[in-house]
């Protein structure tokens, strides 16, 4: 990949500016800034119902702030779909959304359909993808709901590797899923973190997304209440008392 220019490396690879997002009469995001820049590793934390699915949806281009904006490389999203997947964004979902009666080989190509990407591309991400999850290149030919939890999870988050992605957005990746597992999944994405992709972890597991992050934000009620370094968070009260049992 080319050099970025001092300007690009400057400015957030992702930006949520003011963010308002409504469903009918809830405000479920009630202006949030947040930014993920180059390199970046950054989580958000919260409780049941703060937004912090709204937010992924969001920060994932699937939706539109009914105010403010969300900006990719300093410029806002267009309508068209799959815009936010062809500019570097790339997300794994709450519930996944694999086509589970596909195999999991079909599944991580479909992570490429949004672009014509060459056959050879396609295997060499492959390879990639199962150089990081070796799990799948042993169930590769088999149907995606005879997979564990985990392993779905896996999936997931290799068919949004697939679209090669500059910075990749996670919504509850440990939700569900043995310490065992997430351990290899959080493993997986700290390699890579080291190297070079930006992370938004969103993750309601505070001790767990601290290890990950370099920075983060606490999200409550659809507003930012705390946010800094994960030094920071971890001696804040109100994150130690509610996410890190002190
Ligand atoms: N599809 C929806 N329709 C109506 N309200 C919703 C919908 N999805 C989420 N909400 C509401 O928006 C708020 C934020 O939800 P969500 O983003 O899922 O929070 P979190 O992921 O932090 O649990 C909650 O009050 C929730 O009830
Ligand atoms: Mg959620």
């Amino acid at each position: 990949m080319a050099q970025a220019k001092p300007q690009e490396r400057d400015r957030p690879l992702l930006e949520a500016r003011g963010v308002v997002y409504r469903y009918g009469a809830i405000s479920a995001l009630r202006g949030v800034d947040l930014h993920v820049d180059r390199g970046e590793a950054v989580c958000v934390i919260g409780p049941n119902g703060a937004g912090k699915t709204t937010l992924a949806r969001v920060a994932g281009g699937l939706y539109r702030p009914a105010e403010g904006a969300l900006l990719v490389d300093g410029e806002p999203l267009s309508r068209r779909p799959h815009e936010a997947v062809a500019r570097g964004v790339g997300s794994v979902l709450e519930g996944r959304h694999l086509f589970v009666e596909q195999t999991v080989r079909t599944n991580l190509e479909l992570g490429c359909y949004h672009g014509k990407v060459p056959k050879a591309v396609v295997a060499e991400r492959l390879e990639k993808v199962m150089e990081l999850f070796p799990v799948l290149r042993k169930r590769a030919g088999q149907q995606t709901s005879t997979m564990s939890g985990g392993e779905q999870q896996m999936v997931a988050v290799g068919r949004a590797l697939m679209a090669e992605p500059e910075v990749l957005i996670l919504d509850e990746p440990s939700m569900g899923l043995s310490p065992k597992i997430t351990g290899e999944v959080f493993d997986a994405l700290a390699a890579l973190r080291a190297g070079g992709l930006s992370i938004l972890l969103i993750e309601q597991n505070a001790p767990l997304a601290f290890e990950l992050a370099d920075r983060g934000y606490l999200l409550r009620q659809g507003s930012v209440v705390v946010e800094g370094s994960i030094e920071e968070l971890t001696g804040d009260d109100v994150v130690r008392s509610a996410y890190l049992g002190a």
